[in-house]
């Protein structure tokens, strides 16, 4: 008797152990899937091919002005897609005077054209677009007149960018990223390239804006949402 006794005590005893341990493990698992955030845009895990690209354009694709890196977080599909194999062909960041197009050109040469860059562009696409803080100054009555006359038909006006028209969202963007690509498209530095359709015909337009004209133009890019 007093064997099966201090068997049972110990059965017992090793059931309430398990007991606790599951309602451990289980209130464990329940936290996490009750009280974990909902996983948002910005939480999506990062492939491994964007581990290289984080250094200069931040975790979340935000950018980094410091390092003239811009915001790529939640730029269209075909947007990503074109930029990152004009860069990775040649068509976008040849030109010996680009810079900073040669730093991102070389960033792409070790990607798989068909493998690397479709996993980028559907992680990057997938991020929440970003609004970099910024300071810019102009006339804000010109600047929406000259926007709306030279820019709104195609890349929409609020800035938001336009499928129809392959013209990106330029609003949330650093506006000295902004200026710079101006400069870059009006003085050949970019989108001479005879296979650049979608630069060649922004070019064009980059030539017809300078000065005040265009510093009111981004100002009004800048405070757009
Ligand atoms: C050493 C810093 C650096 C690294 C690392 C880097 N980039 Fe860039 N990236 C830049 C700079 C600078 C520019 C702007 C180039 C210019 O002025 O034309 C740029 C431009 C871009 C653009 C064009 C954005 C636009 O609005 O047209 C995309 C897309 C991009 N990078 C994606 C990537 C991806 C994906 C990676 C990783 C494979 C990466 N970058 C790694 C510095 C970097
Ligand atoms: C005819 C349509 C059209 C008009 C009008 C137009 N754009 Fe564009 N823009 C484009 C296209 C298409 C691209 C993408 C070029 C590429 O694929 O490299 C572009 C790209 C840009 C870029 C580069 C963005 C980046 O992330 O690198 C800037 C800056 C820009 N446009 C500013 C302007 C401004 C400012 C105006 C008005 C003065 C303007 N655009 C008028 C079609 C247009």
């Amino acid at each position: 008797m007093r064997c099966f006794f201090s068997s049972a005590r110990q059965l017992y005893t090793d059931y309430v152990a398990t007991m606790r341990a599951v309602v451990a493990v289980t209130s464990v698992l329940f936290f996490n899937v009750a009280f974990s955030p909902i996983a948002n845009a910005q939480q999506i895990k990062s492939p491994a091919q964007y581990q290289q690209c984080a250094a200069c354009h931040g975790a979340s694709g935000e950018g980094n002005p410091s390092l003239n890196a811009p915001a790529i977080a939640g730029l269209s599909q075909t947007y990503l897609a074109r930029q990152l194999v004009n860069f990775h062909s040649g068509i976008r960041g040849s030109d010996s005077q680009d810079t900073l197009g040669q730093q991102m050109q070389a960033m792409t040469k070790g990607l798989d054209k068909d493998k690397d860059i479709p996993v980028l562009v559907a992680y990057l696409a997938n991020l929440t677009p970003v609004n970099v803080a910024q300071q810019t100054q102009g006339d804000l009555t010109n600047g929406t007149r000259y926007y709306q006359g030279k820019c709104g038909a195609c890349h929409g006006g609020q800035a938001q960018g336009n499928e129809a028209f392959n013209a990106p969202r330029l609003a949330g963007q650093d506006i000295d990223y902004l200026k710079r690509q101006m400069h870059n498209f009006a003085t050949g530095l970019r989108g001479t390239h005879s296979e650049d359709k979608y630069g060649r015909q922004m070019a064009m337009m980059a030539k017809t804006t300078s000065g005040k004209e265009l510093d009111d133009i981004l100002h009004y890019i800048a405070v757009q949402e």
